[in-house]
């Protein structure tokens, strides 16, 4: 094994602060070393956050997207795409649905759609919260204001990726964007009261072991309550159609290192990594994470929300696929969280 890495999870379990240094011999370890990384992790995940599971449901309610991101298939110029919106009425019956299943926490998740105006969206916000749940809100970049007005209409989270630290890479592959913009709606979104999600992708082109590091480093800088990391995965109808996917070593590497040096975020069992591993959700829950996003959208579609192709997704009723992954996570000796599950650093009261 490697002196380096050795000695930074020896610091690691000492509780020390890790370094940039550090976190790099974390994520450079070979398969045997990961075994001892995901062991800590899982013990940190233990001490702080216990053996809960939250399970969230999304509504992919719309796959319009003004913007132009070279990894994704929703992107506006992706002409192959085919486009749907659900109406007011259908996004409230499937989370009417939803919540009389057992869900907790709904993610109302939306490409950039200008045909929803904030007023609509604090609208379906306010009714969505009459049905007792948490609601998390994935629409974007928007103003100050209007996160105010969705905050003000009962919105608890929002989840905005900074999808990577590296300022150029970021306006590489989200042309005309600034990583400082997206941050700036983070920083405004956490002064507003919002549970703050986070996340980024694993293997994207030209991404270096530094930049890595770098993206764990700025979410525990922004203090993000929640940290999607999921692997990249090309999608044909783009510009990186051709690259290669991330690697789910690595992705489940950056899943136990975000827990160590985050030890109360809520780290999702992503989506992504189950489309490139079938146990890919087992996996993660043995190196950290503890949340669930199972797709609670109407199953006609499903197929067209197709950020990257082949994504997972069960044909199941809304009830089945929640019995299943009730099974999965007490087959791996946890528990199913039963409360909101919010971000344990918030002390809210609902
Ligand atoms: N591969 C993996 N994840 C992707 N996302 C978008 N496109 C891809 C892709 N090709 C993720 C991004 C974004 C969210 C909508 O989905 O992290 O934040
Ligand atoms: Fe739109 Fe989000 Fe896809 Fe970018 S990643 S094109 S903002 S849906």
């Amino acid at each position: 094994m490697e002196k380096a890495f050795l000695r930074a999870l020896e610091r690691a379990k000492e509780g020390q602060e890790l370094t940039h240094q550090d976190i790099k011999s974390l994520l450079a370890a070979d398969e045997q070393e990961s075994q001892l990384l995901f062991a800590h992790a899982d013990w940190v995940r233990q001490q702080n956050v216990g053996s809960d599971v939250h399970l969230r449901g999304i509504i992919e309610f719309t796959n319009y997207c003004r913007q132009h991101c070279h990894y994704c298939g929703l992107r506006a110029d992706n002409t192959n795409a085919v486009r749907y919106r659900l109406s007011e009425d259908d996004i409230l019956a499937t989370a009417r649905l939803a919540a009389q299943c057992g869900y907790r926490t709904l993610v109302l998740q939306g490409g950039e759609d200008v045909h929803f105006s904030p007023e609509d969206i604090a609208r379906i916000t306010s009714e969505v919260k009459k049905m007792g749940v948490a609601v998390t809100l994935s629409f974007g970049e928007y103003s100050r204001d209007i996160y105010q007005l969705w905050r003000d209409a009962g919105a608890d989270r929002y989840l905005i990726k900074q999808e990577t630290a590296d300022e150029k890479l970021y306006q590489t592959i989200r042309p005309g964007k600034k990583l400082k913009d997206r941050l700036q709606c983070q920083q405004d979104l956490k002064e507003l009261g919002y549970q703050l999600g986070s996340g980024s992708m694993v293997g994207l082109p030209m991404q270096t072991l530094d930049i890595l590091a770098r993206d764990l480093e700025l979410m525990r800088q922004m203090d993000v309550d929640m940290s999607g990391i999921g692997p990249f995965i090309p999608h044909p109808d783009t510009p990186l159609g051709n690259y290669t996917s991330g690697s789910v070593a690595m992705t489940l590497k950056m899943i136990a290192v975000a827990r160590i040096i985050m030890p109360l975020v809520l780290l999702p069992a992503t989506t992504s990594l189950a489309t490139l591993a079938p146990n890919g959700r087992e996996l993660s829950l043995r190196a950290g994470a503890n949340v669930i996003m199972p797709n609670v959208s109407p199953q006609e579609f499903r197929a067209f929300y197709a950020i990257y192709p082949n994504k997972a997704s069960s044909p199941d009723p809304i009830n089945e696929t929640r019995r299943r992954l009730i099974a999965l996570i007490e087959g791996e000796n946890r528990t199913v969280g039963q409360d909101f599950g919010h971000s344990p650093k918030a002390q809210f009261q609902q």
